[in-house]
This record gives C-alpha cells, structure tokens and sequence, in this order.
C-alpha cells in the first residue's frame, strides 16, 4: 500500500501547479462516524500539503440533518467545496436536477475512473450531460448482525426469514428476557422496513416499487407492512430514542441478539469497539434477502460556486485514487467499488462483503438514497409516523402512495 501510495503521490506532484488555501469538505461523518473521513482528509493533508481542509460535520445518522443544512446553504448560494451524496436518485433527482453540480466528465477521463469504476455504478451518477459525483465506497443495507458466541448461549439460530423470526427466533429470545431485535431512531426504522420489504416481496416486485410497476397499495406490498409491524413487537419499546449505534451497542453487550444495519456497523465494531469480525460479531444477509446484496454508495461532489474549485477536484482525484479509497473502507466498514481494488488489505467481514457484490443479485437501496427521489425519500419519515402511530398497514401503504404519486415516483 505505501508503495502505491508512494508512485501516486509521484505522479501529482507531475501534473503541475498545487492549488493552495483551504477547502471545506461537508458530510454527516461525526464523531463515531469520522475516523474514515479522517484518515482520507490526512491523506489529503499529505498530498496537498498547501491546503487545509475544514471537516464540516453535521451529527446524525443517515445524513437526517446533515441534507437539511446542505439544502439551505446550496439554495443560499453558500456551498461547501464539497459535499457527501449518495450515488443515484439522492444526487441525480436533486442537485444534477436542479442544475446546482459541476459535470465531472473531464476528471473521470484524465482519472482512469472510467474504466476503473464499474460501469453500472457509473450509470448511477450521470445523465445524459455528464458524470455528477466520485463514489468513495459501497455499503450493504441488508445485514443482520450478532455476536455468535451469545446465540450459541441462547441456543438461537440465525432465521432463515421473517416467518421464523416471528414464529420462532423472537419468543425463544424473549423467554430468556433477551430483547430479540435492536432498533432505533426513526431512520434506522425505514432501514429495517426496506430489508423487510426486500424480503418479502423478492427482488423483482421490491424493484417494481420504484419504477412504479407495483404499487404501494398492492396486496402484497400491504402485506410488508404487517409483516414489519409484527417484527416491531419483538424491539424495545424505547428504540426511538437511540441512536443507530447505540442499537449497536445493545447486540454487543448482549441485552439484544440481532440487530439490522448497514455495514458501517462494521466499522463501528470494527474501528470504534476494536472487535474481531466473526468472533467479535457475526453477520448474515437480513432474513429472506440470501443473495441479494442492497447496496448504496457515499459520493463527493462538485458543487457550481466551489470557493475553491482547484483544491475541490484535488479531493475528488483522491477520493476516487486507490490509495484513497483503502485508506477510507478498511476503516469505514464499506468497500472499495474500484476493480483493481486490493482485497488483502480488507477485513474477513469486508471481504465477504466483496466477494457477495461481485456474485449477488444486486437492488438498490430507499433509505439511503440509490432507488427513490428524495422528496419520497424524506416524506417516507411521515409514512412511518403514520404506521407507528395508528398501526395500520392499510393506512401506510395508501399514505406511501399517495407520495408516490405527488413526487412522480418511477416516473
Ligand atoms: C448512510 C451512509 C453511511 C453511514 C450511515 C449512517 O446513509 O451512506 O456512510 O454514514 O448513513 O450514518
């Protein structure tokens, strides 16, 4: 890895002039979440030793209010120089759409990242007038996750679908005044409702979702939502409250037994709780969803009116570099969506992971912006809302298409 690092940072300090000053990177990376972004940022310092980067962090899962802040100072003429986005409808349906991002068609090509990245994960972030972000990572939504040597204890197995948790894995747990699933805030519900979703309907109706050819109101849509409400009896009641590591944190102390997440919680064990994958934790794909990977994909992008635009494409050149990229993932819990990327480096969780984007069925995920515009995407929240309060898988499903509509989902 130094090598490589040691022959890329050769080959810039080539390509001529170094921009100087600083450059304000923005993302919801804090606290627990920011040893990735800050070793890439080190990186960065090392490699662009004339600038400073300003790490702008807004705390909360997701990106809840990280997208918040980042709306009123794009329209407020006020942008970072760059900014976290997931690849797909999050960038695509917003900021391309509104005309606010720089095309970086130029970068890729002088990059090498149109061969190097995927061609699908391509199509992601671009349109027809161009390339719209550098992705730096790819995550897996759909995993569930324990600590093996505690199952064993509870005499639990992993369930294979939803039906058995419900039926079986969920009382056995209880009966040993064990909490069966850990949830949290309100994000993390939409989270474990898109693995449900997946479950349940199987890849080909979870995709009709989102290009409209199933409907929300749907029978068997209807029927995730009862399904999820079942699942929600075996949670702690005072979930809402937590956050997505603190969920975390309940697994692994043992007060819960299964958790699901994407696989930054592998990073946070990993990184933050210095656990072993596979002694530490465990994980499989969430219950009914074997094979099929649902992924997602931090980017950066530029945005139009970058205080300082040579330094912001310097990021993205190191954002999307190799050495970049292992710097971030082995840290981050993702992986690295480069094909040359350098699986000896990675962890026996990330290698897995590897090995199942590579051979899996592969679907997009809502919660975290791949497959639905954001505006369905924020107002899912309400639909939630709508179910915890009432109960009522009827009045989800009707309220979730009525967004579908509003927003021109699939459209
Ligand atoms: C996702 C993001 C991940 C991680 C997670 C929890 O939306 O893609 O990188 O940060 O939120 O905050």
């Amino acid at each position: 890895m130094v090598r490589r690092l040691v022959v890329w940072m050769a080959a810039l300090m080539l390509t001529g002039a170094m921009a100087q000053g600083e450059i304000e990177i923005f993302s919801w990376w804090a606290g627990d979440e920011g040893p990735a972004l800050e070793a890439l940022i080190e990186l960065y310092g090392e490699t662009y030793p004339g600038v400073d980067v300003v790490n702008a962090t807004v705390t909360g899962g997701s990106g809840v209010n990280a997208r918040a802040v980042l709306k009123t100072r794009m329209l407020g003429g006020d942008p970072p120089d760059s900014f976290q986005v997931h690849a797909g409808q999050e960038l695509i349906g917003t900021w391309v759409a509104a005309n606010r991002m720089e095309d970086l068609t130029d970068l890729f090509e002088e990059e090498g990242f149109m061969e190097i990245f995927p061609a699908g994960l391509i199509e992601q972030i671009s349109t027809e007038e161009g390339i719209w972000s550098v992705p730096v990572n790819i995550h897996r939504s759909n995993v569930l996750w324990f600590v093996p040597g505690n199952l064993e204890e509870w005499g639990v197995d992993i369930p294979a679908d939803w039906g058995e948790f419900v039926d079986s894995t969920c009382p056995a747990i209880q009966a040993q005044g064990v909490t069966p699933l850990a949830l949290g805030e309100n994000w993390t519900h939409n989270h474990l409702w898109e693995s449900v979703a997946l479950a349940e309907l199987g890849v080909e109706a979870y995709n009709g979702l989102w290009d409209g050819s199933v409907l929300f109101s749907d029978a068997e849509a209807v029927a995730v939502w009862e399904r999820f409400g079942q699942i929600l009896d075996c949670t702690d009641d005072d979930a809402a409250g937590l956050s997505w590591q603190q969920a975390t944190d309940r697994v692994v102390a043992g007060d819960a037994a299964f958790n699901v997440m994407g696989d930054w919680a592998a990073g946070y064990m990993v990184t933050t709780l210095e656990l072993e994958p596979g002694e530490g934790f465990g994980w499989a794909a969430s219950p009914g969803t074997d094979g099929v990977f649902m992924w997602l994909s931090d980017s950066f992008g530029l945005p139009i009116g970058a205080p300082n635009r040579d330094a912001a494409l310097d990021w993205l050149r190191l954002v999307g570099s190799q050495p970049g990229q292992d710097a971030f993932n082995t840290l981050k819990g993702s992986i690295s969506p480069r094909l040359d990327s350098d699986l000896s480096l990675y962890n026996a969780y990330l290698q897995s992971a590897a090995e199942d984007w590579s051979t899996n069925e592969v679907v997009g995920s809502l919660t975290h912006g791949t497959v639905a515009k954001e505006t369905f995407m924020s107002e899912f929240a309400t639909v939630m809302e709508i179910y915890l309060s009432t109960g009522s898988a009827e009045a989800a499903a009707n309220a979730a298409q009525a967004i579908a509509n509003q927003t021109g989902l699939g459209q």
